[in-house]
């Protein structure tokens, strides 16, 4: 195996070699590292829920109750009420007929695209999707049309050319990870239409931060109705683990009878499933997005005062570097400074877009929102990137 040895110094000579950071604390607005503290900006935990002490309680419930994994799949081993009753209530959070949960989002997209489109099928995917829908699409069997990211003119196209396909699948990211963008739902939506095409959001990044409910995207643009299958995932806002599938009681059936990633995995573990359930109910009686959001135009605003040019989308705000070496440069002065702020380079990004990418928590103060814009653009300025 003396070929990886060469790769991997390949990796690191063309910067792109990653390591593992250790952290001393959870996924809090100040981690540690290393004995030292630092700001953090990197995380999915938007609402902070992994520490909310109702969703902490929920999940040491759960294992009293029912132990601490869930010996099998659930067609195997049986579903415990706990995994009914989260079903219940996402399905009512997301507004649809029924739910299903997996053991990660990334499982959840891979399930969709391979138990709905086959071979003679067509899926036709916005460039910046997440790599789990890459590879749902790359395992599906069936052909794949990628359009510029948010294009609709390529879209349209492309669908024009589909037209001797059996099934087409227009799949987006409702927010796009790497650059916290929004996919324009009603214009896509508007198009499944126009050619007779079904549409699957990922709203990874927006359960529990978008819509009046917080439901996501497509509560956020009002196309309840018009998505055929609604994807998510657990582990990001709601600070558990695991992914969902939302859509009609036939959509759902389906999969449990289909899905590989279903059908051939074991269940989460009862402390997830809790934590999950209670960590809905915070973000449907006490909002905690209503924070982050401040935090975001606070943030922002500062950046953009101090002479950057960034939107205010959602809680994800790349910063622009360009290069994987000065990116890396970059992230290493933050750290230095006390920000923990990762660098995301190819194969997560394009090459020549790489950036940094910070997200913001509701359970950050005022203060350190304001602190952690200061560093980055002293940071910046630094490095002759302003
Ligand atoms: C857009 C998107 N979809 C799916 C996933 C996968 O979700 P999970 O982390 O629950 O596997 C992620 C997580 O990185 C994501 O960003």
């Amino acid at each position: 195996m003396k070929w990886l040895i060469d790769e991997l110094k390949r990796i690191k000579r063309e910067h792109l070699y990653r390591k593992l950071r250790i952290l001393e604390t959870g996924q809090v607005s100040r981690v540690s590292v290393g004995g030292r503290q630092l700001l953090m900006l990197s995380s999915n935990n938007y609402l902070g829920l992994t520490e909310h002490p109702l969703v902490k309680m929920a999940a040491v419930d759960a294992v009293e109750k029912y132990g601490t994994g869930s010996g099998g799949s659930r067609l195997v081993t049986g579903t415990n009420d706990l995994y009914m009753s989260l079903e219940k209530i996402l399905a009512d959070f997301k507004g649809v007929e029924r739910c299903l949960v997996f053991s990660a989002g990334y499982l959840a997209n891979i399930a969709c695209l391979t138990s709905f489109m086959k071979k003679g099928d067509v899926i036709l995917s916005d460039s910046l999707n997440h790599a789990s829908i890459i590879d749902g699409c790359r395992l599906s069997g069936a052909d794949v049309k990628v359009y510029a990211h948010r294009n609709m003119g390529h879209l349209r196209s492309l669908l024009k050319e589909s037209a001797q396909y059996q099934h087409r699948l227009i799949v987006t990211d409702g927010v796009f990870s790497m650059d916290g963008d929004l996919a324009p739902l009603p214009e896509i939506v508007e198009l499944s239409e126009d050619f007779d095409a079904a549409v699957m959001v990922d709203d990874a990044h927006a359960t529990g931060v978008f819509g009046k409910k917080r439901s996501g995207t497509v509560e956020h643009f009002g196309m309840h109705d018009k998505i055929d299958i609604q994807m998510g995932t657990l582990s990001k806002a709601l600070g558990s683990m695991g992914g969902y599938v939302a859509g009609r009681e036939e959509l759902i059936e389906y999969l449990i009878n289909t899905a590989r990633p279903f059908i051939f995995t074991t269940a989460l573990p009862p402390a997830a499933v809790g934590a999950a359930i209670a960590a809905i109910k915070v973000v449907q009686q006490e909002d905690p997005a209503k924070k982050l959001w401040k935090n975001v135009r606070e943030y922002t605003t500062s950046l953009n005062n101090g002479g950057l040019s960034l939107a205010t989308n959602s809680q994800i705000i790349p910063i622009s570097i360009g290069s994987e070496d000065a990116t890396c440069a970059v992230a290493d002065k933050l750290f230095e400074r006390g920000l923990y702020a990762t660098a995301i380079r190819p194969p997560s990004v394009p090459k020549g877009e790489e950036r940094i990418r910070t997200t913001l928590m509701s359970t950050h103060s005022r203060q350190y929102v304001h602190t952690a814009a200061d560093i980055i653009l002293e940071t910046l300025g630094e490095c002759k990137l302003l």
